[in-house]
């Protein structure tokens, strides 16, 4: 299993990061030792996924430091490199949450400052394996099936979180269980990190899979194709609305209509109990030239106006369960606006 990104001391302290852009036709590792270059690679898109984005934002917090010793920045200017990487994108909470977190051992200089982000990488992979076997035995309890066939939406494996996956963890376990039929994988538009990421780990895991273009999802669900759908999550708010990649509430519409669980799957660092509702998550924007170029072809008269978000907020009531490490919550059976709230330590 790859690792989307870690820690390297030599030959100087640096996150070393597969950059996601290249795959699936490229193994390309970037050797990132400057804010500027990590930023870069947030917002490219080279790592991605809320929980990996949780990883860079911390060990960002630790690059910060080792260059502000190493330059003698004043406090001011290592507040503000922190902030570039903490503001580098703002849906998936985890990359706020972890740069904060980091942040919080300051005072112990670098050395703490690593430890922490270490842990954060650490802790994650144990939440993902642990929110596996939560969610392979509900949705097994749910259906009432020896073997269930799914869709998902993004990427949400190894390459999206520190170890593991979140929703491809659950697949992951289910397929080791021997309770995995076939695997509908949404392709995800524009930057098809259905097509170039999960397909490539379901391949390199042997897990039966079909790609399919975004716009067949509903209906794969709708003919009875598959038992569930399972989804990652970039913020949770504290009524269980869940923001995850674009076309995510397509598939929870479908999901509500056909009378089959539509399942999220994230860690506890996912959840934003400081935001009440949905409504208030800020849905990133993205570039025109994502949707109106595709492989380096324009697709569209130019001139054409885009709107391009790159997530959408699926409402509370159309998820049939939400599996966190902490366990596993039902908004559509039991909505309430502190859903997430006794899962909090
Ligand atoms: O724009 P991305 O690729 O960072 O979006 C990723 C997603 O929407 C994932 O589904 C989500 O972050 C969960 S990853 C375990």
């Amino acid at each position: 299993m790859v690792n989307a990104l870690e820690w390297r001391h030599a030959p100087r302290p640096h996150i070393r990061m597969i950059d996601q852009t290249a795959l699936p036709t490229q193994e390309i590792y970037l050797e990132v030792d400057t804010i500027d270059a990590l930023v870069d690679a947030i917002q490219r898109l080279a790592v991605r996924g809320a929980p990996a984005l949780g990883a860079a934002g911390a060990l960002g917090v630790a690059l910060a430091m080792h260059l502000a010793r190493s330059e003698a920045w004043s406090e001011e200017r290592l507040d503000s490199e922190i902030r570039r990487v903490r503001d580098a994108r703002p849906t998936a909470v985890n990359l706020a949450w972890g740069a904060d977190r980091a942040s919080t051992r300051r005072g112990e200089g670098y050395e703490g400052v690593l430890a922490e982000a270490l842990a954060i990488v650490e802790e994650d992979g144990a939440a993902n394996r642990h929110l596996a076997k939560l969610g392979a035995d509900w949705i097994l309890a749910a259906t009432g099936k020896d073997e269930v066939r799914v869709v998902t939406h993004c990427n949400t494996g190894a390459l999206a979180t520190s170890q593991w996956g979140t929703a491809y963890g659950i697949i992951h376990e289910l397929h080791d269980r021997g309770s995995l039929g076939l695997v509908y994988a949404d392709e995800t538009r524009p930057l098809l990190q259905g097509s170039r990421l999960t397909s490539w780990e379901l391949t390199k895991d042997g897990i039966d899979h079909l790609l399919e273009v975004d716009g067949a999802a509903a209906s794969t669900i709708l003919r009875g194709l598959v038992d569930v759908a399972i989804i990652g999550a970039d913020r949770i708010t504290a009524n269980g609305d869940t923001a995850n990649k674009v076309g995510s509430v397509a598939l929870a519409l479908a999901c509500a209509r056909a009378g089959i669980p539509f399942v999220v799957a994230a860690p506890f660092s996912t959840v934003d109990l400081q935001t009440e509702t949905g409504d208030e998550i800020h849905i990133e924007l993205r570039d025109d030239d994502e949707v109106i170029r595709f492989g380096g072809t324009q697709v569209a008269p130019p001139g054409t106006r885009v709107f391009n978000p790159a997530f959408d907020v699926t409402p509370h009531d159309l998820i049939s369960a939400i599996v966190t490490e902490r366990g596993v919550v039902e908004p559509a059976a039991a909505p309430t606006a502190d859903l997430l709230r006794p899962l909090a330590p």
